[in-house]
């Protein structure tokens, strides 16, 4: 037999990856560039989607070179992508109409007030799993069509194609504007707030109550078919799966059973529990939302906690204050002391997401005395992220009545040991790290693996998964129960600052 590859494209908030993977699941080559971070205000992010284009390009010759394979020796190429960021482009030109308005940005937060009216927050959670929230693509949409003159006309027309990045992607992968399919798969599609989670379609109502015209949109399908074939350099290679970035995570973490879960650590955090072919709507503060769908299977849904900041914030504590200069000397500089000092730093960038919802709230750091360091701060920095996390396990455990007895976690802060350590501790449970860390490439790649008749099921993709490291916790419950009481009064320090 000879071997076979499959490439997967991950589209993330600070870069572009792609990842070629062998026939075993192990990682043959990789290529990966970032692109700019567009900041017009406080609290506003955007992207240009065009450049995005080129650096998807770019590490996709990157890998296939680094590899020494060529376009035709691909099986298939799959999609995963930073989820809700919107793009909105004339389909006769194949050029953006504004830059990409990022998941983090905050401009709608106003609309949405607005679109809860006297039901709230929660007016369409029933029917899309999600509360109102600037978090979510189709507000961005429909405040580009009230803000970019003309635009609405031309949208009416037909003229104007909507987009999370992978609909971008696939749509220029596949001809663009020679014949480009416009489609988007159901998890990206459970993301715009557009969607009804149960028959999987848009919903007319709630297109009405946005303002949002149905030509506009692309289709909907599952998360591993061939949408179409790609053109150009890659010519003839099927385009054969589409996943948010963190529901490709779940996808290469193998939680495929219900009541499994992982949590990713990137720019923010995302910990989602598969529960089944069932939506279990949330009382607690999570978001309900499609894990996936493979072709016409049933899909498989998940409860998800978005935390928006916890890697950003060692960033931040890099590049803002430059305490340090790498994101791993953050480990070093923690690790010169035993505890935080009494301090602690509630990351609000964007307001608080799961499980608070409060686009109010702004950043704090509470808990300071003279005898705080830069060291203290470096662990509050930490902190913030395990203590999050904790906050979306009770929630979901409360909504599930699933107690998780382990965590598989995946993710760029997971290189960091004390953060892992202190995860376990915090959380009670082991938390356990696999030997391929890039599982939302390979999430993406299994997908369009399965769709290409790659790889046989669900059962050889399991196979493939193993342990590398494992955290067991330490700590004295005592402590920690005192601990995250701290934590949850430094939480409700940064509620009320901002008034919408
Ligand atoms: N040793 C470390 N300790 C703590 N944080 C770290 C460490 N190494 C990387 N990070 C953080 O991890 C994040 C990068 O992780 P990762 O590469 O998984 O994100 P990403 O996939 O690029 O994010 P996105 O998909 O959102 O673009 C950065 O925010 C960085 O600050
Ligand atoms: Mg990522």
């Amino acid at each position: 037999m000879t071997d076979r590859f499959v490439a997967a494209i991950d589209q993330g908030t600070t870069s572009s990856r792609c990842i070629i993977f062998g026939q075993d699941g192990a990682v043959v080559s990789a290529d990966q560039r970032e692109h700019r971070q567009i900041f017009p205000k406080p609290g506003w992010v955007e992207h240009d989607a065009t450049e995005i284009w080129s650096k998807v390009q770019a590490v996709v010759a990157g890998a296939l070179a680094k590899a020494g394979l060529r376009a035709e020796e691909l099986s298939a190429l799959g999609i995963t992508n930073q989820r809700e960021t919107t793009v909105l482009w004339d389909r006769a030109t194949g050029k953006p109409v504004h830059n990409a308005i990022v998941w983090q940005d905050t401009r709608t937060s106003a609309l949405c007030a607005r679109l809860g009216g006297a039901d709230g927050q929660d007016r369409f959670r029933d029917t899309t799993g999600l509360p109102l929230a600037s978090y979510f693509s189709g507000p961005k949409a429909a405040w580009l069509l009230d803000n970019v003159p003309g635009l609405r006309t031309r949208a009416e027309r037909g003229e104007i194609a909507f987009g999370t990045i992978d609909s971008w992607l696939i749509w220029n992968l596949t001809g663009g504007t020679d014949g480009g399919v416009h489609v988007t798969d159901v998890t990206n599609a459970s993301r715009t707030m557009l969607m009804d989670l149960r028959t999987l379609e848009w919903d007319r109502s709630i297109l009405a109550a946005m303002n949002v015209p149905e030509v506009m949109l692309p289709a909907i399908r599952s998360s591993a078919e061939v949408y179409g074939t790609a053109t150009g350099h890659l010519r003839g290679v099927p385009v054969a799966s589409a996943l948010g970035d963190q529901q490709a995570a779940v996808f290469g973490q193998a939680c495929y059973d219900t009541g499994t879960a992982k949590n990713t650590y990137g720019t923010g955090s995302f910990l989602l529990l598969n529960t089944g072919e069932r939506p279990v709507p949330s009382k607690n503060g999570l978001i309900t939302t499609v894990g996936y769908k493979i072709g016409a299977q049933a899909p498989v849904y998940c409860l998800e906690g978005s935390i928006a900041i916890t890697g950003a914030l060692v960033q931040w504590f890099r590049d803002q204050l430059g305490i340090i200069r790498s994101a791993a000397e953050i480990e070093t500089l923690a690790a010169s002391v035993e505890d935080n000092g009494g301090a602690y730093i509630v990351p609000a960038f964007s307001g608080l997401f799961a499980p608070y919802w409060r686009s109010d709230a702004r950043g704090v750091v509470t808990g300071l005395t003279r005898y705080v360091t830069k060291a203290h701060l470096a662990r509050a920095v930490l902190e913030a992220t395990s203590w999050q996390t904790r906050e979306v396990v009770d929630a979901m455990y409360q909504d599930s009545g699933v107690r998780i007895s382990s965590l598989k976690v995946d993710g760029g802060m997971t290189a960091n040991g004390l953060l892992m350590q202190h995860q376990a501790d915090v959380l009670g449970v082991p938390v356990i790290r696999p030997r391929v860390p890039e599982t939302t490439c390979l999430g993406a790649a299994y997908a369009a693996g399965l769709a290409t008749g790659v790889w046989s099921g669900l059962d050889e993709l399991t196979s493939h998964w193993r342990r590398d490291t494992a955290w067991e916790p330490r700590m004295e419950a005592a402590v920690r129960e005192r601990e995250y009481g701290r934590w949850r009064r430094a939480v409700e320090r940064s509620f009320g600052w901002e008034d919408d």
